[in-house]
């Protein structure tokens, strides 16, 4: 038989091409084309259309059926429960991937320990670390004594063969699938076909044994689990473990979920002895708020409010920051950390266009405190607010919260989960909230012991971020000597 003709796959998209070019033509990636000999034993013919049975080869049933829900196992650690929808389904696969040294084995130790003290078992096999790292670790977390199986594998011949049995466990923890192989594909561990590959293999064995099997996947300087998109069309579900390097915290995110929302967010504090759930985030990225002694506004600092946010179906309160500068360039320069950029230039549009500011020829620096990433549009208002104190050097209230969706027009429309938002803020001791102007009929959503103020119009905003006495100075008129000059 012929030697199969060799071919190119991108490592980024996975696009096959017949000859090496230094860059993908289907994505783009430079540098990205690896060879790959392809399986030396061709597809079987698809010339026989009917089975053995001699009907044909699939049998169509209708929609209804005895079907009960998912059976679901939890791992006792709530926060990951959660996430996946109320915990791990059996027979199905989640793909967890994250950068370097988030915490990603930590937390799947974490998890196959306390998933093994509930009286199931669970097996945990590594192809990046030695067994005693894992039993240093291990120790370091206090669960060296839990019944978790440990192996150090990477060929998915071997790991196949332990684990296809009725014994198999209950959950398998695969780190990672980068370093996975297997003995009939030519390629090295970690192309595109080998991570498909290998993930296939497993991902086929858990559904036949009935096992949940975790697949640790490493992300690309982009942000992508590394190589395969095409892993993530292949699993059930995927998570993200994120968080901001010299922030403790850390947020578990699930990006696909075919047994639940894709909207949660589970939080972790990282300790000296390991991954911490936060049942309250909201203290947490409250914590660390400016002192209130310390600044010159009157005691309160300026250009700091707190959104009141939901994440998934929990409410969560974050303070958003602003700086606006003069610009001493010709196209004022724009950093923002947890937010859009592009949401942020729109918004500063509407401050000029509609509100009569002119925020949008300064230099603006936006922070979302604590590293959060937030994604909702119902924080244009508190950045708005953030802006607006940060430009007139008003401090916003203290004690209050801001939530709300700004439309081009500077009308503020109102968001989902009001009344969640607002008992989460009165929970924490806040006593007012700025919310949209409800629509005509609509009841208003409250919460004991915090008065609403609603806001209707972008201006409304702006004027009450402004006292009367004060005129609305814009930083380019301000008098020299506020701004830093070179004598
Ligand atoms: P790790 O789980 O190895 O990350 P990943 O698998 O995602 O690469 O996490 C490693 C980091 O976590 C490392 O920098 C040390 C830190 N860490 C703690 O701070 N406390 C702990 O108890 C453990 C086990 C790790
Ligand atoms: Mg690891």
């Amino acid at each position: 038989m012929a030697k199969p003709q060799a071919r190119y796959a991108c490592q980024q998209c996975g696009a096959l091409a017949p000859k090496w070019a230094g860059r993908c033509e289907a994505c783009g990636a430079w540098n990205s084309l690896v060879e790959e000999v392809p399986r030396s034993a061709p597809p079987k013919s698809l010339g026989r259309a009917t089975s053995r049975r001699g009907g044909p080869a699939i049998d169509f049933v209708g929609l209804r059926g005895e079907t009960a829900g998912p059976p679901r196992r939890l791992t006792g650690i709530a926060e990951l429960d959660r996430v996946c929808g109320g915990g791990l389904v059996a027979g199905s696969t989640i793909l967890v991937g994250g950068d370097p040294g988030i915490g990603k084995s930590t937390l799947l130790l974490q998890a196959a320990a306390a998933f093994a003290a509930r009286g199931s078992t669970a097996a945990y096999i590594t192809g990046e670390e030695a067994i005693d790292q894992i039993r240093l670790r291990a120790e370091r977390l206090g669960v060296a004594d839990r019944p978790v199986g440990l192996a150090a594998a990477s060929s998915v011949r071997d790991i196949a063969d332990s684990l296809d049995s009725a014994e198999a466990p209950d959950l398998v923890i695969i780190d990672s699938i980068q370093t996975m192989y297997l003995d009939t594909l030519d390629s090295a561990p970690g192309t595109v076909s080998q991570v498909r590959g290998a993930a296939q293999e497993l991902i086929g064995l858990a559904k036949r044994r009935g096992f949940v099997v975790v697949l640790v996947g490493h992300v690309t300087k982009e942000g992508l689990i590394a190589g395969p998109r095409v892993l993530e069309h292949m699993v059930d579900t995927v998570l993200y473990f994120e968080g901001e390097r010299g922030h403790q915290f850390r947020i578990l995110r699930a990006v696909k979920n075919r047994f639940g929302a894709t909207d949660e967010i589970g939080v972790f504090e990282m300790s000296d002895r390991g991954l911490v759930e936060v049942p309250n985030p909201s203290a947490l990225f409250l914590a660390d708020r400016d002192d209130p002694t310390n600044s010159e506004a009157g005691g309160r600092a300026t250009g700091a409010a707190v959104f009141a946010g939901i994440e998934g179906t929990r409410p969560l309160l974050v303070e958003v920051q602003a700086l606006v500068a003069p610009s001493l360039l010709g196209t004022p320069r724009r950093a923002v950390v947890g937010w859009e950029a592009t949401r942020l230039a729109m918004l500063t549009a509407v401050l000029d266009a509609r509100c009569g500011l002119s925020v949008g020829a300064n230099d603006i620096y936006l922070n979302i405190a604590g590293g959060l990433r937030i994604v909702e549009p119902a924080a244009d208002l508190a950045v708005a607010a953030a802006l607006v104190s940060a430009l007139t050097e008003t401090p916003f209230p203290a004690d209050t919260v801001v939530f709300g969706e700004i439309g081009l027009s500077g009308r503020v429309r109102p968001v989902g989960h009001a009344e969640a938002r607002l008992k989460e803020a009165a929970k924490l001791g806040f006593t007012e909230a700025w919310v949209p102007k409800r629509p005509s009929g609509r009841r208003a959503a409250s919460a004991e012991g915090l008065r609403t103020v609603e806001i209707g119009h972008l201006s409304e905003l702006v004027a009450r971020l402004s006292p009367p006495r004060r005129r609305l100075v814009s930083p380019a008129e301000r008098p020299p000597g506020r701004v830093a000059v070179a004598p």
